[in-house]
């Protein structure tokens, strides 16, 4: 989703980058967040404070959007977490690396693919359910203990959130 068309959704809803509040000792796990709608996520959560893991494939470009957002907000908490949803070895390393965090507060599923051609995981699923599901389904179970953690020790509200229509 380009910015020109964020701005739109935002002077429909009336909701803005601006009614996010402090995110301070939160931290967020953002999946896909190089382009689109999970940069915008990833990059807004930052200028609250929130500490946040840059869920992604391709490392330079998750070390490319890192300094991008350091560019508004140099003090930006952020870190690269990889994940290739085709994949659920990936998917499986990237909840054990998350596990090393303190708390994970919110876990923001917002990769997906969307394509005509019959593609296919690693595993073997249909490309569109393993990345746009059932990956997201397995990586929300791989931190849900972290999460409890982080609510059991601080009161944080562990908490999953999926972008998009399907
Ligand atoms: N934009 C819309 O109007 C709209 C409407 C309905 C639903 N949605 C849904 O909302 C979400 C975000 O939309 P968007 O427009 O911001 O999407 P986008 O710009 O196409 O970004 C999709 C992101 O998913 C990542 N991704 C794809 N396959 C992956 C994989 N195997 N492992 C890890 N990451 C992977 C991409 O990573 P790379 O950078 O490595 O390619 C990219 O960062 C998507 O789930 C989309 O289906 C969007």
């Amino acid at each position: 989703m380009t910015h020109e068309r964020l701005d739109k959704v935002h002077a429909m809803s009336g909701f803005t980058h601006a009614d996010v509040p402090d995110q301070s000792g939160k931290t967020f796990i953002v999946t896909g967040a190089n382009t689109g709608i999970g940069f915008e996520i990833a990059s807004t959560l930052a200028t609250r404070r929130a500490r946040v893991l840059l869920a992604c494939r391709d490392e330079p470009k998750a070390e490319a959007t890192i300094s991008r957002i350091r560019l508004k907000t140099p003090e930006a908490n952020l870190a690269f977490l990889p994940l290739d949803l085709a994949d659920l070895a990936s998917v499986r390393n990237a909840a054990k690396l998350a596990e090393k965090e303190p708390r994970i507060d919110a876990l923001i599923n917002n990769a997906g693919v969307q394509g005509p051609k019959l593609k296919h995981t690693v595993q073997g699923f249909e490309l569109t359910f393993g990345v746009n599901h059932r990956a997201h389904v397995a990586q929300a179970h791989g931190n849900i203990r972290v999460a409890h953690r982080g609510h059991e020790q601080r009161s944080a509200q562990g908490r999953e959130d999926r972008v998009g229509r399907s």
